[in-house]
């Protein structure tokens, strides 16, 4: 379908993608131009942590325009998604610029990482306004190029991103579906400050760090416990390997050049508080991305006495709860049935 706004050709799709949580993380790239990361990660994608994503190809529009939760937005944040369109701009031999409305149905700063679902949606809805039909697995090594955790967000359920030498070839694919087993992940805010550095400038410290050597040679094993443990729905398995592998990532943080030291005191609280629960009997189990806050993993009959626990403690100013989700899927499409000239 061809539409026509103020004399001119627009190519516009909406798409949509859940955030993740990762069980078994990456840190650190062997190459971060393509970001292809050092090691396989392995996630679960999230319901109601989404991002909606509408890119609008213009003929004569100067320049890519990024709107961001209703504000404009320009910087390293436009920067980064005009990148990411040249990408695919390129692969569909067109040259028109694009507005980019995106906006994500969970607070910013709260400890979910939206890279993730923004480039997963933003390469849904680029390829399909730009009319490549690219498999899943394609998308997602594209979605990849924008952030490596958007990725995994390319599917649902659990997934795992695959490493490799070369671009085409490090993609993620899906575990098991998300309706295999329904868990919940409970984000407790604790701070909702701009990190000083983010995962970009993080993941070039790794290699700094000397316990990251070690963190490499577990990590199969931590893999093959984690696909195992989902396989089986076994939750004290997966937990025992997600809290490990996330205090093996920060180990390598806390321990590389200069070192990174994401952890509050109210992290650490709720750390602690965590343990304390699981011996009462709460199955329930932490994870830490590049911030303060704390992930907790449970099962949907826990949810509610641990929303009420969490509230109490002083350091926790908010808990988000999400569950199992499914991947980042096309809304809405409408292309010009000529394709733009480069
Ligand atoms: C700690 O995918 O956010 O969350 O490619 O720079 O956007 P960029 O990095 P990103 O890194 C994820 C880091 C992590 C672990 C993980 O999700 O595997």
């Amino acid at each position: 379908m061809e539409t026509h706004r103020r004399g001119e050709t627009i190519s516009q799709a909406t798409a949509q993608a859940g955030a993740n949580i990762a069980f078994v993380k990456y840190w650190g790239n062997r190459d971060d131009a393509l970001r292809l990361p050092l090691t396989n990660s392995l996630s679960m994608t999230l319901d109601t942590a989404v991002t909606i994503t509408t890119v609008m190809f213009e003929q004569g529009l100067a320049q890519d325009v990024l709107v961001l939760n209703e504000q404009v937005v320009g910087g390293e944040a436009l920067t980064r998604v005009a990148r990411h369109l040249d990408h695919l701009r390129q692969l569909a031999g067109v040259s028109w610029r694009a507005r980019v409305i995106s906006r994500n149905t969970f607070p910013t700063g709260a400890g979910i990482a939206s890279s993730a679902s923004a480039f997963a949606a933003l390469t849904v809805a680029a390829a399909a306004a730009l009319g490549l039909s690219l498999s899943p697995r394609e998308l997602s090594v594209w979605a990849r190029l924008g952030s490596g955790s958007a990725a995994r967000s390319i599917f649902g359920g659990y997934v795992e991103l695959h490493t490799a030498a070369r671009h085409e070839d490090a993609w993620a694919h899906p575990i098991a579906p998300p309706e295999h087993w329904r868990l919940a992940d409970l984000v407790a805010v604790i701070s909702r400050e701009h990190k000083s550095v983010g995962s970009t400038g993080g993941h070039r410290l790794a290699t700094t760090s000397p316990l990251n050597v070690a963190r490499l040679a577990h990590v199969h094993t931590a893999l093959a416990q984690a696909r195992s443990a989902i396989l089986a729905r076994d939750l004290e398995m997966l937990g025992d390997v997600l809290e490990q592998d996330a205090l093996t990532m920060h180990a390598v943080m806390m321990t590389s050049q200069p070192s990174l030291l994401y952890w509050e005191p109210g992290t650490v609280a709720v750390m602690h508080a965590v343990r304390r629960w699981r011996q009462e009997g709460i199955p329930a189990y932490f994870t830490i991305d590049a911030g303060p806050n704390v992930h907790i993993i449970t099962e949907p009959a826990h949810v509610t006495a641990l929303q009420d626990r969490l509230r109490e403690l002083p350091f926790v100013q908010d808990v988000i709860v999400c569950y199992t989700g499914a991947g980042a899927r096309l809304l809405d499409v409408s292309t010009p049935t000529t394709p733009s000239p480069t």
